[in-house]
């Protein structure tokens, strides 16, 4: 809902309200963004109401307006007339640069007559019942996602679009915002009008700009590297400036992840307030919170502004990415599901959007470059007798690709490894009753390629300076629209070349060198804005010729995880780091700000490729089914009993994907998850081992989210277990002594397998997510009965909890 009366704003959502108000001078003051100043009644009563009756919004910006009534010392008083009115202490909705708010600008432009100062002042506003979308950028959308009250009073997502204007030099800023209410989403974004006869300079256009009337908030960003991902950091602001951004990896980057939270320095999982903020944008970024030794903090969010202009001509505008909001006063986990719902409703969108994702199997770590029909054939054999649904191959199937060095940018098919082509191989993957996928990496090429040989020019490098490469390969310049339309005809002859029903996207190394021989040199700093506006135009003409396929983003992992990707493909692949382990660390990142089925995560081999550890097959599973799950080994060469266990994950999964991908989500804790379906009758919860103890059995598990009226049975996964995993504990309980890896203990292995403990507790879901249910022993170093849970280093539990109907 948005309600105006006079130069009042209330944009309203769910659970929390938008606040402002335009003063007298013109300038757009922040009264309040947070926890809903209307309660239920009131907010019902003025989506039913007309003017007159929406007099209490006045009132309630009287009571929340800045009351200064001095300039300070040194300040800058904007104008006589609007004494003493100093923007430097205003809560403010934008700030232009040079004005007195010497705080961070939203906006910088270079005036034709070499000025730097600008002034927007409101000039009209418009609220719209239709979201609109950004001509150039990927943005969030509305098909009619309802917030329903008891009696039927109904709202809906709506947008106000506040026009501001610098009359001195004849630009127009519109402020853009979208209120999405069912899941407590405000987003915004700039889009700045060249009204003028003069060329201006834009040095930045940010999307955001939140003040706050406090200052010790915490910013938490996620930071990493490759293979290493989304490893959360808090930093307190009581002054100066903390900052989150990419400068010039040029993608949003592994090392920095364009999502924030801000909250009190209190807030927990489940209490106090917290917002979460990101970018609809896959470049470089730049996010900022700051404050000043005033009682204000500032929030800014948008493209990177170092290593960035844009020419602006008389007639053009500029559209800055959509930034994105949600605000919870339930902690983080409050924050992320409204999160989550706005991605899974706003962003993700197309076929795949409500479907549950294939189990899937993928040959990179089980084959890397080496492979041929026949092996490939021998996998997906195995994959589709365990009930897998998808096979996947990875790079390596196409030009000269045998290594990493060459072939990338020849699109035809290596018929060495692939004698019938693709489509030879699809029909034989699809006989066997899987859907197959493909790997590509469009955006690059290798030096040793025929594209590069044929058009030197379309990689991006500085001419006749020394280039630096990464992975051995460069990137094709998507600035130019033969380059687009190159890779659109490239990919759309693959995509239909073969029965092709999911494609991974890959893009394999960092920025360097950025030059396009088609800009003029004084728009070098254009380069990265415009590889995104045309990589976006290539995956929005892709995704709208080939709506039925699954894509999956990736960038060596989650190099470039983005709302702005997920507009476009609705998965990416989470991290080049299997380890199941890590990958809990990983996944939890991701979690706070993106939903569970919008990260790729497999089970993989042991010793993991990445760090050599190893952990049970149990484990790998039930981290991995907190993702789009599958695996990445090379299933022919497990045992006969490591197939079965495969084929029991898989069932298990299917039974459970929905509430897995599409429930709620929970971090009970550092390693354990939880899923509960909307309905809240089904969740399952993961508890992990992370250090075994002796005489340490004392274990609760305490859930989230569950319906405290509802009573549920919660029982344990049973898992078999190895005679083996006992060692010579096992002649504790033999007749004979058996000795340890001898012939006797191996035979008893292979054809007696334990049932792990059968564990079943029903109760109200009040009891569990208040107390939490104690859970049955662990195993201590003494005594062992069929109710001890094996609960080793590294092991996992998954916990299925059902409603009970009476
Ligand atoms: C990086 C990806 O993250 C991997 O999963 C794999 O697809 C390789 N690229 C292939 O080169």
């Amino acid at each position: 809902m948005i309600i105006r009366n006079e130069n009042v704003f209330l944009l309203q959502t769910k659970n929390s309200s938008y606040f402002l108000q335009v003063l007298p001078s013109g300038h757009v003051e922040h009264l309040h963004y947070g926890k809903s100043i209307l309660s239920r009644g009131q907010y019902e009563e003025l989506l039913r109401a007309d003017k007159e009756d929406k007099k209490i919004v006045l009132q309630m910006a009287k009571a929340m307006e800045i009351k200064h009534r001095h300039e300070g010392g040194n300040m800058i008083v904007y104008s006589p007339d609007h004494y003493p009115l100093c923007l430097e202490v205003m809560p403010l909705e934008m700030s232009s640069f040079g004005k007195g708010d010497i705080r961070e600008p939203l906006i910088e432009v270079s005036h034709a007559d070499g000025s730097l100062t600008s002034d927007f002042l409101f000039e009209s506003a418009e609220i719209l019942d239709d979201i609109s979308k950004l001509d150039t950028l990927p943005s969030s959308y509305d098909d009619g996602q309802e917030l329903k009250f008891n009696d039927e009073t109904i709202d809906k997502a709506a947008q106000l679009v506040l026009t501001l204007k610098d009359k001195e030099y004849g630009l127009r800023l519109d402020l853009i915002y979208k209120v999405y209410p069912e899941c407590d989403t405000i987003t915004r974004t700039s889009v700045l009008y060249n009204d003028s006869q003069e060329k201006i300079v834009v040095d930045r256009l940010l999307s955001n700009q939140l003040d706050f009337q406090r200052v010790g908030l915490k910013l938490t960003s996620f930071h990493g590297r490759w293979a290493d991902e989304m490893n959360m950091s808090d930093s307190i602001c009581t002054a100066g400036k903390v900052v989150n951004e990419e400068i010039s990896a040029g993608e949003s980057g592994s090392r920095s992840n364009p999502f924030t939270m801000i909250s009190g320095p209190d807030a927990t999982e489940e209490a106090g307030d917290v917002y979460g903020l990101n970018l609809i944008y896959s470049g470089n970024h730049y996010s900022a919170l700051s404050a000043n030794g005033t009682f204000l903090s500032r929030f800014v969010s948008g493209i990177q502004p170092t290593g960035f202009s844009w020419t602006l001509e008389a007639g053009e505008k500029f559209e800055a990415p959509e930034a994105v909001m949600t605000f919870s006063d339930k902690g983080f986990h409050g924050m992320s599901v409204r999160m989550h719902d706005f991605v899974r409703k706003h962003i993700v969108r197309g076929e795949w959007r409500d479907k549950e994702r294939p189990i899937l199997i993928n040959n990179w770590e089980a084959t890397y470059f080496d492979f041929d029909e026949g092996k490939l054939l021998r996998i997906a054999k195995d994959a589709a007798k365990a009930g897998i649904e998808l096979f996947v191959l990875d790079d390596g199937w196409f030009g000269k690709r045998n290594d990493d060095k060459a072939g990338l940018g020849d699109w035809t098919v290596n018929t060495k490894k692939l004698p019938d082509g693709l489509k030879g191989l699809a029909d034989k993957i699809n006989g066997l009753g899987m859907s197959f996928g493909l790997w590509v990496e469009p955006e690059m090429v290798n030096e040793d390629s025929d594209l590069f040989r044929a058009h030197p020019e379309w990689a991006v490098r500085i001419p006749n300076r020394p280039h630096s490469l990464g992975r051995n390969q460069m990137i094709l310049d998507f600035t130019r629209k033969d380059v687009q339309d190159y890779i659109i005809d490239a990919m759309s002859k693959v995509f239909s070349s073969a029965n092709i029903s999911y494609i991974k996207w890959d893009m394999n190394r960092v920025f360097s060198d950025t030059f396009s021989r088609e800009l003029p040199a004084d728009r070098m700093k254009e380069f990265t804005h415009r590889y995104y506006l045309g990589l976006y135009r290539v995956m929005g003409e892709l995704t709208k010729k080939f709506p039925k396929i699954l894509f999956e983003g990736c960038s060596s992992g989650g190099n470039r995880f983005d709302l702005g990707i997920l507009s476009y493909f609705p998965q990416i692949w989470g991290s080049d780091d299997t380890d199941a382990v890590c990958r809990m660390d990983i996944q939890r990142g991701y979690s706070y700000g993106y939903p569970v089925n919008t990260f790729g995560a497999h089970v993989s081999a042991c010793p993991n490729h990445q760090t050599l550890h190893t952990v049970p097959l149990e484990t790998r599973f039930s981290v991995a089914a907190f993702g789009c799950f599958g695996y990445e080994l090379n299933l022919s060469e497990l045992s006969d009993e490591q197939k079965k266990q495969v084929a029991d994950q898989v069932a298990f999964y299917k039974e459970w994907r929905k509430v897995f991908q599409y429930g709620d989500f929970y971090r009970l804790d550092k390693y354990r998850f939880m899923a509960v379906s909307k309905d809240k009758s089904l969740a399952v919860a993961l508890i992990f081992q992370k250090e075994c103890r002796p005489n340490d059995d004392y274990l609760a598990l305490r859930t989230m989210g569950l319906d405290p009226d509802k009573v549920y049975r919660i029982a344990n996964r049973q898992v078999k277990i190895n005679i083996k995993a006992f060692g010579s504990l096992i002649n504790t309980m033999a007749p004979i002594h058996v000795k340890q890896n001898g012939i006797i203990h191996g035979m008893i292995d292979k054809f007696y397998k334990m049932q792990s403990e059968k564990e079943e507790i029903t109760t109200t879901g009040g009891v569990a997510n208040s107390c939490g249910v104690r859970l049955g022993p662990d195993y201590g170093g003494t005594g062992y009965g069929e109710d001890t849970r094996m609960f080793r280093t590294d092991d996992t539990r998954l916990y299925v909890i059902a409603e009970v109907q009476e």
